[in-house]
């Protein structure tokens, strides 16, 4: 018997730290590994859907994902902005870089005595797809805090125009950034909180899937 609950579905996963040049030699960029991204792509091929993959991140994908390989977070909006209107539902784990140098050196920089870089900031994707987002699209976006954890994804929901934000807590050691664990809580238009306890990544990745699954039946 095959579940295939998302067959005929596009899925964009956003995945990894994006990295913001500063030479041709060196990039500014944060600790995300893209795990979190990368299972849920798989999570959501094998509920049937057909799953663009947009990362940053070198983990290896397989061929039945569809790979766009991206550097920036511009390179990564340009990608997901080619993607979004055929999509119905696009989850964005990326660790997007909020700044980005305001210039790229042509050259490898020399050492000095002291350096200081100037930032702008960069394209808030998530906002950008929710301002864009149709009523049948489901959008997904992640909240990495340290402190406030539900209040933040709370407003954040709002702010984005998500439909369901996944918080995370990035202050302890043993979950989040960079390991096998996470410990998440679900923050939804529809429902109160929901806390998802301390488990592997990818158990968390069929959890967001099997969500967004009930989203398109109620949807
Ligand atoms: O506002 P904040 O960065 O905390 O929001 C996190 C969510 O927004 C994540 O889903 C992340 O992928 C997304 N994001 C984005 N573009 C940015 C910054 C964050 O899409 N420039």
């Amino acid at each position: 018997i095959t579940d295939l609950p998302l067959k005929g579905k596009k899925v964009i996963v956003t995945a990894g730290g994006t990295k913001e040049r500063i030479d041709p030699v060196r990039y500014i960029t944060n600790d995300s590994s893209g795990k979190t991204g990368h299972a849920i792509a798989e999570a959501a091929w094998n509920k049937g859907a057909d799953v663009v993959l947009i990362t940053a991140s070198s983990i290896p994908v397989p061929d039945r994902i569809q790979k766009v390989a991206v550097e920036s977070a511009k390179e990564m909006h340009q990608a997901v902005l080619e993607h979004f209107e055929t999509a119905d539902s696009l989850i964005m784990s990326a660790a997007v870089s909020d700044y980005t140098p305001k210039t790229v050196a042509e050259n490898k920089m020399k050492k000095t005595d002291s350096l200081s870089l100037e930032f702008e900031k960069n394209p808030d994707i998530l906002k950008d797809m929710g301002s864009r987002k149709r009523a049948d699209q489901c959008l997904v976006g992640f909240a990495a805090e340290t402190e406030h954890i539900i209040e933040y994804a709370q407003s954040k929901l709002k702010e984005k125009n998500a439909d369901m934000i996944v918080a995370n807590d990035v202050g302890q050691k043993d979950r989040g950034f960079n390991v096998d664990n996470n410990e998440v809580t679900f923050i939804t238009h529809t429902s109160e909180p929901i806390p998802i306890r301390l488990k592997k990544k990818t158990e968390i990745a069929d959890d967001i899937v099997s969500w967004i699954v009930d989203f398109f039946k109620n949807n």
